[in-house]
């Protein structure tokens, strides 16, 4: 295993380092756009929710993403790339989502915030998979230091998706079946 392991890496030519440094800017780029539309989105989805437990964990998290595209932009500095953001269909897509429920659920009903912690854990799914990968891509490039200020955001967006759990077992869905 170990010998075919290093067989491989040997087979790693300059160009293609350059197509997953490209690979790698090109997801980045993703990521910023997700993260400056979620900013937004998750302010209407605070509005929206019935519980002040998740308005308040929306409005905290409202306050992680700005954070993060901050991170992103230092990021893109350190890799000496412009920050620039790349429509994500995949974000734009989960965006929609959440407003489908808000349209489609009564205002002040927990169905409602049971729906919501389901779009925004969708959200968080795709950020820990997309962050994921980018700190091993930036391992692999040999950017350690981008791959710690990855993993900052990686750790945020999991507390998150554990917060909306722990919303979601604790009382939310057990008052959303009584309504
Ligand atoms: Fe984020």
């Amino acid at each position: 295993m170990k010998a075919t392991k290093s067989k491989l890496t040997n087979q790693i030519t300059e160009s293609d380092s350059e197509k997953l440094r490209e690979l790698f800017v090109d997801g980045l780029k993703d990521i910023y756009w997700a993260e400056k539309h979620l900013a937004k989105a998750l302010t209407k989805m605070s509005k929206n929710a019935t519980s002040q437990e998740l308005k308040a964990a929306f409005e905290q998290h409202t306050t992680e993403t700005e954070d993060h595209s901050a991170r992103l932009e230092e990021i893109f500095g350190m890799i000496g790339e412009k920050a620039q953001a790349k429509k994500c269909a995949a974000m734009e897509g989960l965006i929609e989502e959440a407003n489908e429920i808000i349209e489609s659920t009564d205002k002040g009903t927990m169905v409602r915030d049971c729906g919501l912690i389901m779009a925004a854990q969708k959200v968080e799914h795709y950020e820990i998979a997309s962050y994921g990968t980018l700190r091993n891509i930036a391992r692999t490039l040999g950017h350690s230091d981008v791959a710690d200020m990855l993993q900052i955001t990686l750790n945020q967006e999991g507390e998150t998706d554990h917060k909306l759990t722990e919303l979601a077992e604790s009382y939310v869905n057990e008052e959303a079946s009584a309504e």
